[in-house]
């Protein structure tokens, strides 16, 4: 088994939900929110963040798998798709990190051709060093060094996800 070593608490992560979720109800004052959940990793962080959220909130499904360092059309492979049609609706992605970038612009363009009412961009966690594709993102938890992190959701081999805190291998 790997060595660990934490990189962000339980108890940050908690409060930093804690407080996008205030900065979206503030901006979303009254309005129902629709949050598409990106199979698996980002699951637990979906739902910590609905559970702070008082507005009313609907929770949809997508799973993407990426492959090979490809262009963004073609290196990624849409596995399950939503259920429901989010026309109309305030939607919210919610990612648990971005990487390159690449799964993000895949899914924007995917989901804008749905008409949604307006779509925004909510990640746990960044690594901006390794940015290849560029994208918007509204709601960042935290930027962290270009480290594979696992935990809270992050799997390394489909194993970690359970872990309450986020945590690096260490050498
Ligand atoms: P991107 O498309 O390169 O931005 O990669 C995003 C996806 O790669 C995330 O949704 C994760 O599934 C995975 N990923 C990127 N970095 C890590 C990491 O440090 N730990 C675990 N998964 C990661
Ligand atoms: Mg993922």
């Amino acid at each position: 088994m790997e060595e660990l070593k934490v990189l962000i608490e339980e108890e940050r992560i908690q409060k930093k939900v804690e407080e996008i979720a205030k900065k979206i109800e503030k901006d979303y004052e009254g309005k129902e929110i629709t949050l598409i959940c990106i199979l698996k990793g980002s699951t637990f962080f979906t739902v910590d963040l609905a559970k702070k959220i008082n507005n009313n909130v609907k929770i949809e499904f997508i799973q993407v798998s990426s492959y090979g360092a490809s262009t963004v059309s073609k290196g990624i492979e849409l596995k399950l798709d939503l259920k429901e049609s989010i026309e109309n609706k305030d939607v919210i992605i919610v990612e648990d990190i971005i990487d390159t970038g690449r799964t993000l612009s895949y899914l924007i363009e995917h989901l804008k051709d749905r008409n949604p009412k307006s779509l925004k961009l909510c990640t746990l966690l960044d690594k901006p060093e390794r940015r290849v594709y560029d994208v918007k993102v509204d709601y960042v938890g935290f930027e962290i060094p270009d480290k594979f992190v696992v935990g809270y959701g992050l799997d390394y081999d489909e194993i970690y996800r359970n872990l309450p805190y986020i945590a690096y291998i260490g050498e």
